[in-house]
């Protein structure tokens, strides 16, 4: 028996850091996914390979480690591992023949991407399936966040809900609900990304403590990305190209004064706009990973222009949330 499963990554549109601080975000799931392997093993062990990653490890569900040579793209593994270890205590099954797990990956990690989501997503909607059990999409996205939180401590719903559901949605600040936005347009962007990854935590952090040095510059900004996040919601509904390159602009320009640009991100987001992008920004936390640039009928000059500086691909909104099967 052989089951997979597959999560899409996501990119935040709007919002990134002002969430953090109970304002709105939109955000969405992109047509690059995670792919998982499930299927019994040979021994007794949880043995994970990624091919994409140069990872092959295994996992012991009971003391909870992650045995793994490559440390430094390890980290990963952790998701799977808190995964399947809540699986296990949740539905009182156990892996008793152990399991041979193939990570395929379209996204790069740290990247800002939503990878770990869409591992957990994935991991999560797999080992449901290796019980027979049936999961509903809201219970998937609420474990997953769960899981997310035991991982990394702090998460927001946004990555685990887009790996889950696909589409598009806003994340709205007074009920913390998250509503799906139905776009029907095409909303081509590219990504480019560094290889220097991005440590959320660590920025959070970052900008926690500016705010807290300039409460009376840094809490008008947090309201100016609100009401851009509010203005680009009524631009995406009435596929308004121009003010939503435009709000996407400014916007970048308050995450730069929130101190999360690089003089890399910097130089790509400039790159885009010259070579036709509409507007660009961070997207993510920043201090590293990637920038989003939209580039309605300029896709491949700006693509062109961001692999000669950096890597980059392009990307589509993908309304398929995770996907099982069994094999
Ligand atoms: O880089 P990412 O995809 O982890 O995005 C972080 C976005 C923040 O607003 C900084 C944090 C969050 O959890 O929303």
């Amino acid at each position: 028996m052989k089951i997979t499963a597959s999560a899409p990554g996501k990119v935040i549109l709007f919002g990134e850091h002002s969430v953090v601080y109970g304002k709105p975000a939109i955000a969405v799931a992109v047509n690059r996914h995670v792919h998982i392997t499930i299927q019994e093993g040979s021994d007794t062990l949880i043995h994970v390979h990624s091919p994409e990653l140069e990872v092959s490890g295994y996992l012991e569900l009971e003391d909870e480690t992650v045995n793994c040579e490559n440390k430094l793209k390890s980290g990963i593994l952790n998701y799977i591992l808190k995964s399947l270890k809540k699986i296990q205590d949740g539905t009182g099954s156990t892996f008793k023949k152990g399991l041979e797990i193939t990570l395929e990956l379209e996204i790069p990690i740290g990247a800002g991407l939503g990878s770990s989501a869409a591992v957990t997503v994935a991991t999560l909607a797999a080992a449901f399936k290796y019980f027979n059990q049936e999961v509903d999409r809201k219970k998937l996205a609420q474990l997953a966040h769960e899981v997310e939180l035991e991982v990394q401590g702090a998460a927001s719903p946004i990555d685990t809900a887009l790996s889950t559901y696909g589409g598009a949605i806003y994340l709205s600040p007074e009920t913390g609900e998250i509503i799906n936005l139905s776009l029907d347009w095409n909303i081509p962007l590219v990504i480019g990304h560094t290889l220097r990854e991005s440590n959320t935590a660590q920025l959070i952090k970052t900008v926690r403590n500016k705010k807290e040095r300039y409460p009376s510059i840094l809490n008008p900004l947090f309201e100016s990305m609100e009401q851009i996040t509010l203005e680009a919601r009524e631009a995406l509904t009435r596929k308004d190209e121009n003010r939503l390159g435009e709000l996407m602009n400014i916007n970048h320009g308050l995450l730069d004064a929130l101190g999360v640009n690089t003089p890399v991100l910097s130089k790509m987001i400039y790159l885009a706009r010259e070579s036709g992008a509409k507007g660009s920004k961070i997207t993510g936390a920043g201090g590293g990973g990637s920038i989003i640039a939209y580039c309605p009928g300029k896709e491949e000059e700006v693509l062109k222009q961001l692999k000669m500086e950096e890597n980059a691909f392009p990307i589509q909104i993908s309304q398929n949330g995770c996907q099982v099967k069994k094999i």
